[in-house]
């Protein structure tokens, strides 16, 4: 069994379903509203428990009744919380979210989510030095990301730094990483003033670019090689990136090669579209290997 550790952000996501997006000053009528447990962090944590990997959460809830139900959810979904802080006097994270027009817009309000620190990480050196792999966004401090990129690099354990959302990252966080998986607007923030075709073929087998209904492209250290997505009926794309990093992950820490990783995680990604909410269509482990 793969034993994997999210660093990131755990959060309630306030979702909102109407046939459009207001213009600016308009206001309209929406057709529903839902809440359900979000965040990256979370989100990447709950897709690798369901995929069979025993998981660790390193993050922080506020005080508040959504940091009860994010806490819950983790332990409904067999995710360990020992290394999870409650926040006094702050608000947990959220996510305010309108699906119209088939797709979604997120703006994401940090709250608890800013103290994810280094010194929390700490705290959790020890499950992170015995992980087959750990998992990182960058919905918490920069220098939180910074400063596991080099704890993982000290003790050996293969970083997965999914650069989303999108922000400049520096050189050192990148060399330090073992995989990154940006879409093609992370990654043309992350490799500016390059094309994405040198870019990949400077960080062979480790630079993953996800490109929705397109697949996923990465440099094999001899070509570029594009694994193709899987069509399916979409009800909600929330969430699909991080099954498909939580998926490729566990795929890695069991052995599986690249290639076999990318379509793993890539149909593990397609269900999880499938229903509601950002966790709702995630899939188990059978639904992934019956489908194949
Ligand atoms: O990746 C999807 C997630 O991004 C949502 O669950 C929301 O919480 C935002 O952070």
């Amino acid at each position: 069994m793969a034993k994997i550790t999210v660093i990131g952000s755990a959060s309630m996501d306030l979702v909102v379903t109407a046939v459009k997006r207001p213009e600016k000053g308009e206001t309209i009528l929406g057709e529903s509203f839902k809440t359900v447990p979000g965040g990256k962090g979370a989100n990447q944590a709950v897709a690798a428990a369901r995929l069979g990997a025993e998981m660790y959460m390193v993050g922080c809830v506020g005080d508040d009744a959504f940091g009860k139900d994010i806490l819950d959810n983790f332990k409904k979904n067999h995710v360990s919380t020992i290394y999870m802080e409650k926040v006094s006097d702050t608000e947990s994270g959220t996510a305010h979210i309108t699906l119209a027009d088939g797709d979604n817009s997120i703006i994401v309000v940090k709250g608890a989510n800013n103290f994810v620190t280094p010194d929390l990480v700490e705290k959790a050196m020890d499950v992170i030095r015995e992980s087959d792999i750990v998992l990182i966004q960058q919905e918490i401090p920069e220098e939180t990301v910074e400063f596991v990129s080099d704890s993982c690099h000290q003790c050996g354990v293969p970083l997965l730094l999914n650069p989303a959302p999108a922000r400049q990252i520096n050189k050192e966080v990148i060399e330090k990483a073992a995989y990154m998986t940006p879409n093609e607007l992370e990654a043309s923030v992350l490799f500016e003033n390059k094309d994405l075709h040198s870019a990949l073929a400077q960080y062979p087998n480790k630079v993953f670019i996800t490109e929705g209904k397109n697949g996923v492209r990465f440099h094999d250290g001899e070509k570029e090689v594009v694994v193709p997505s899987y069509t399916v009926e979409a009800v909600d794309t929330t969430g699909a990136g991080d099954t498909f990093n939580a998926a490729f992950a566990v795929a890695l820490a069991e052995g599986k090669n690249f290639e076999e990783s990318v379509r793993f995680a890539n149909r593990a990604a397609s269900l999880s579209v499938t229903k509601f909410g950002a966790q709702g269509g995630m899939p188990a482990r059978t639904e992934v290997e019956e489908s194949m």
